[in-house]
Order: structure tokens, then C-alpha cells, then sequence
């Protein structure tokens, strides 16, 4: 089957910094707008380029998640939005057997994105995306535990660890794994911090301005809570992506952000 030449979109707004420019590595350097990363969870890539284009300079990150990769040509997104200058976080997720886990960090490594989440079961696979990556830029970050999942929902998986036990456990494992930081809730990122130390990065989901609607996240905090808490980067998806006006709910956030890092 004949595959259709892809478009390379030239997004407007752009900073114009190349895609192998230092990135800040300590969280003390990061600006509020550098903390946010906009989740883009749509299933196509004309909706994906139709928000990054609307949300222009007010975001300067975005994660692609499975739902873009695999229906809106993500891959090819995340290489194009490097190139224009945005970071972007592979939502990934990792999780396979060592020697397919280093070989597809090793790929991504080389799109010259920021971010790349693997599931931080075990120090196996994690310590073979380290050595995927090499020498690269590319940060590395442990999925806890989902945001979604109740302690219900663990004790169907088997665990007997109460949810921040197993956060606390798995973040253990992926810095003495040799990981950069984690993607754990909001809500125990105070707990990350204090288990982990100060230099390793904390990236959270289920942020929630006062008063949004959670849908299906169950354990939520707003903005300026998870930077207090000690939260490095926020993910925001729906309640900037479903606004009314994207623009002006990520420019709240950064503000929300930027109050709470004083
Ligand atoms: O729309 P919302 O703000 O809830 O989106 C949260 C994003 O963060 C989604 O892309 C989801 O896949 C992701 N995520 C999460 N919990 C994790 C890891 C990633 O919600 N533990």
C-alpha cells in the first residue's frame, strides 16, 4: 500500500532556539511557562497542529500520548514540533523485555525529543532505556502509578502496598536505576521529594484548577498545590485542551504557576 507523503508543518511562534540547545537541568532555572507541559490528547493530527498553532508562545511543551502516536502520525509530530523550537515529552510508557526497550529508546533519543516515560516496574527495563538513550539528552522518567488508579484498582493488580507505598518504592527504583525523574500525582509528589531528594525531577498529572471538572482522574490537585508540593513540571490535557479559549486557560495556569513558585 502506497503511503501519502507526509506535510512538515512550519508552526507559526516559534522560538527560534535550535533543538539541540542546553536545556535547563536544574528545576531552580525553570521559568513558570518552561513547567508546563500541554497534554495533546487528540486522536488527530490537524487537531493537534490546530492547538499548538492556537496556543502559539503561551506553551512551550507538549506531551504526545499513545492516542496521537498512533492515530495523528505522533512520531512525526514530536520530530516536527523539535524542530520548531517546543519541547516534547514521548508519553511512551515503555514496558517490554530489555533489549526492545533499549533499541526504542535508542530511536527515540535520536527525534531529539525532552521527555520519555517508561513504566517503572522494574529496574530491568529501566536500567536498559538508560543505556538505550546513551549519551543523549533525552531525560527519562518512571510512570509511577497511574493517576487514575484507586487502591481498589491496586488490589486487583495484586499489590498489597498502599498506593504511596508503591509511588515511594517505584521512585527509589528508577533513581537508583539511573532515571532522571518521575510521573507520579500530584498528590504525592510531597512524598516523591522527601524519598528522593532534591534534584530529581517530579512531573505531574491530574491538575486541576479550582473548580474544573476532574472526568476521570482520581487523585487531583490544582497548579499552584503540585508546585508547592514540590512538583518540578505540570501536565495539563483536557482542562486547556477542552477550553473555550486554550490560549487564555494555559496563560491562568502559568500564572497560577508563577505565584506559587514565590
Ligand atoms: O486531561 P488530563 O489533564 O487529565 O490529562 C492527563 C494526561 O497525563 C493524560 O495524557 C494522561 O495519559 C497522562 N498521565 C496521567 N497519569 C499518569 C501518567 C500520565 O494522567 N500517571
Amino acid at each position: 500500500m502506497a503511503v501519502p507523503p507526509m506535510t512538515v508543518v512550519q508552526f507559526e511562534n516559534g522560538p527560534t532556539k535550535s533543538a539541540s540547545s542546553p536545556r535547563p537541568s536544574r528545576r531552580e532555572t525553570l521559568s513558570a511557562r518552561e513547567r508546563l507541559i500541554v497534554a495533546l490528547d487528540v486522536t488527530t493530527r490537524e487537531e493537534a497542529v490546530k492547538l499548538v498553532e492556537e496556543l502559539g508562545d503561551s506553551v512551550e511543551f507538549y506531551k504526545i500520548g499513545h492516542e496521537l502516536i498512533f492515530g495523528g502520525d505522533g512520531v512525526a509530530l514530536a520530530r516536527e514540533l523539535v524542530a520548531a523550537g517546543k519541547q516534547v515529552f514521548l508519553d511512551a510508557k515503555l514496558l517490554d523485555i530489555g533489549n526492545t526497550v533499549e533499541r526504542s529508546a535508542a530511536n527515540i533519543a535520536a527525534l531529539g525529543v525532552t521527555f520519555l516515560t517508561v513504566h517503572g516496574h522494574d529496574s530491568k527495563t529501566m536500567r536498559a532505556a538508560v543505556a538505550g538513550r546513551g549519551e543523549s539528552a533525552l531525560k527519562l522518567l518512571s510512570v509511577t502509578v497511574m493517576t487514575n488508579l484507586t487502591q481498589d484498582d491496586l488490589s486487583e493488580q495484586g499489590f498489597e502496598m498502599t498506593s504511596d507505598q508503591l509511588v515511594a518504592h517505584r521512585a527509589k527504583l528508577a533513581a537508583g536505576s539511573g532515571f532522571d525523574g518521575v510521573v507520579t500525582s500530584a498528590r504525592e509528589a510531597a512524598l516523591v521529594r522527601q524519598t528522593v531528594g532534591r534534584d530529581f525531577l517530579i512531573v505531574t498529572p491530574g491538575i486541576r484548577p479550582a473548580g474544573a471538572d476532574i472526568g476521570d482522574q482520581a487523585r487531583v490537585m490544582t497548579p499552584a498545590r503540585a508546585i508547592q508540593a514540590g512538583a518540578d513540571y505540570l501536565v495539563v490535557g483536557r482542562p486547556i485542551t477542552q477550553a473555550e479559549d486554550p490560549g487564555a486557560a494555559a496563560r491562568a495556569i502559568v500564572e497560577e504557576i508563577e505565584q506559587a513558585l514565590v
